[in-house]
């Protein structure tokens, strides 16, 4: 692949509509799969992830139709609809997809491979793996992994057994427990919450901070019955679901954040983004943005449907540096390598507390942005936290073009962009490709506001 060279823009202006939030596509299509009716998913993205999901539930004996536009159409089968896939199910990169779909197989009398790509065979499942195992589930998988030894950074990397894929899981005759999580996951409480619909008895989840709910509210969408009780989440099992007959997703915050950051760090920027997902559990990064001193404004907001949404107006902003919480961490996670990029155009010091979870997401996001973001002349330091770690940034104000790279992490890539479009010189990044995985449409869109 040929490096993607970047000039600085000048200004971005404009008003954009971005393609459906990944977190909800790949719950709309698992949770409409498993309830009675068909189901038109709408504004849904056709992203490398998304596509992942659906051709898995292609494979267990679902009918997915695409349309010409930006629908999908799922013809639901109900809790037990599942049929045994031929051969093993293959799932690329897509953790969220081989996570929740863990947690269905869980409750499954036929046995599953699931097998996974380079860069998500090494990522941990032991905390999927081991409340499911809890819950009746039987799963064997690959110990170990080498990027445990990996020396990158080795006085932080604890060397504990963790678990990875190839996975075979097959369960049936799940029962409902009571957990408390020790990491703050969405994903691993999506599969347990999906295990539960089919164990006897109600499964309890306590979290330790709040994680997103895209789970929990499809699912109430779907009319399932839910209690919330402070950090608890309770579930009865064998509960059935009705489609709703529409699911519209609205736009994906995270890729959201890519362009209100470009809007804040290049003068004389104005950006709309229309029809933006306003959970609140995702909503870290624009209360973090307007501590920055962000001018962001929220308007259209429709806060009565299952997932609240609206339009974001963005006006470039001088920003200061902030301290951003360990509990706030969970509600911005996948936004700590664009908020970096931020961190390093503000005056004085950011400090992100308890990131560590970003050393095990799509590459080790620690290394490829401090890499990256050092390169053109950034001040970040990496200290131990505890069991997680701190990132400090000291404001530079202005970032020089450098040669960048992806570390094939679409997150990674698209952060590398914005920064270099907001630097004084050319920058080259060496492999764009990976911004499929969540947004192949991220460079015609900004080209369409520069
Ligand atoms: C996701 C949850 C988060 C996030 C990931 C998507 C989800 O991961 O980083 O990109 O859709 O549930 P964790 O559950 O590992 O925190």
């Amino acid at each position: 692949m040929k490096p993607y060279d970047i000039l600085p823009s000048s200004r971005f202006k404009g008003r954009i509509i971005l393609p459906g939030d990944k977190s909800i596509a790949h719950r709309a299509v698992i949770v409409s799969s498993i309830s009675s009716g068909r189901t038109v998913i709408d504004n849904f993205p056709v992203n490398n992830d998304c596509k992942v999901s659906i051709s898995a539930f292609h494979k267990l004996g679902f009918k997915i139709k695409r349309t010409k536009s930006d629908k999908i159409i799922v013809f639901g089968k109900g809790l037990n609809g599942l049929t045994r896939p031929k051969g093993c199910l293959f799932i690329e990169e897509s953790g969220t997809t081989f996570r929740l779909l863990l947690g269905i197989l869980a409750a499954q009398k036929f046995e599953t491979k699931l097998t996974a790509g380079k860069v998500l065979s090494q990522r941990p499942m032991l905390r999927v793996i081991a409340p499911l195992r809890k819950m009746g589930a039987k799963i064997t998988a690959k110990l170990s992994s080498p990027r445990n030894h990996e020396p990158a950074n080795s006085r932080t990397r604890e060397l504990t057994i963790e678990e990875y894929p190839p996975i075979v899981i097959k369960g049936g005759n799940l029962k409902g427990i009571t957990y408390k999580m020790p990491v703050a996951s969405a994903q691993v409480k999506s599969a347990i919450l999906l295990a539960g619909l089919y164990a006897h008895g109600q499964t309890e989840i306590i979290e330790p901070v709040k994680t997103r709910d895209h789970t929990e509210r499809m699912l109430q969408l779907f009319r399932a019955k839910i209690k919330h009780k402070g950090n608890a989440i309770v579930l009865k099992g064998r509960q059935g679901l009705v489609s709703p007959g529409v699911v519209y997703i609205p736009g994906d915050i995270s890729s959201a954040a890519f362009f209100m950051v470009a809007a804040a760090i290049v003068p004389g920027s104005s950006i709309l983004i229309k029809k933006v997902s306003l959970n609140p559990t995702r909503l870290g990064i624009i209360k973090v943005l307007k501590r920055m001193g962000m001018n962001i404004r929220l308007t259209n907001r429709e806060l009565k449907v299952y997932e609240p949404r609206g339009d974001i107006l963005v006006k470039s902003s001088s920003l200061k540096g902030v301290r951003i919480l360990r509990r706030e961490v969970p509600s911005l996670i996948d936004e700590v390598p664009i908020l970096m990029v931020a961190a390093s155009y503000a005056k004085g010091r950011t400090v992100f507390e308890g990131v560590g979870e970003l050393r095990v997401k799509e590459t080790d996001r620690i290394r490829s942005m401090s890499e990256n973001l050092k390169k053109m002349g950034a001040d970040i330091r990496v200290v131990r936290a505890g069991k997680s770690e701190n990132i400090i940034i000291q404001g530079v104000g202005q970032l020089k073009g450098a040669s960048l790279k992806s570390f094939g992490d679409h997150r990674t890539a698209m952060s590398a962009v914005i920064a270099g479009l907001a630097a004084s010189g050319k920058s080259s990044i060496d492999d764009v490709s990976c911004i499929n995985k969540s947004l192949p449409e991220f460079l015609s869109i900004l080209k369409s506001i520069i």
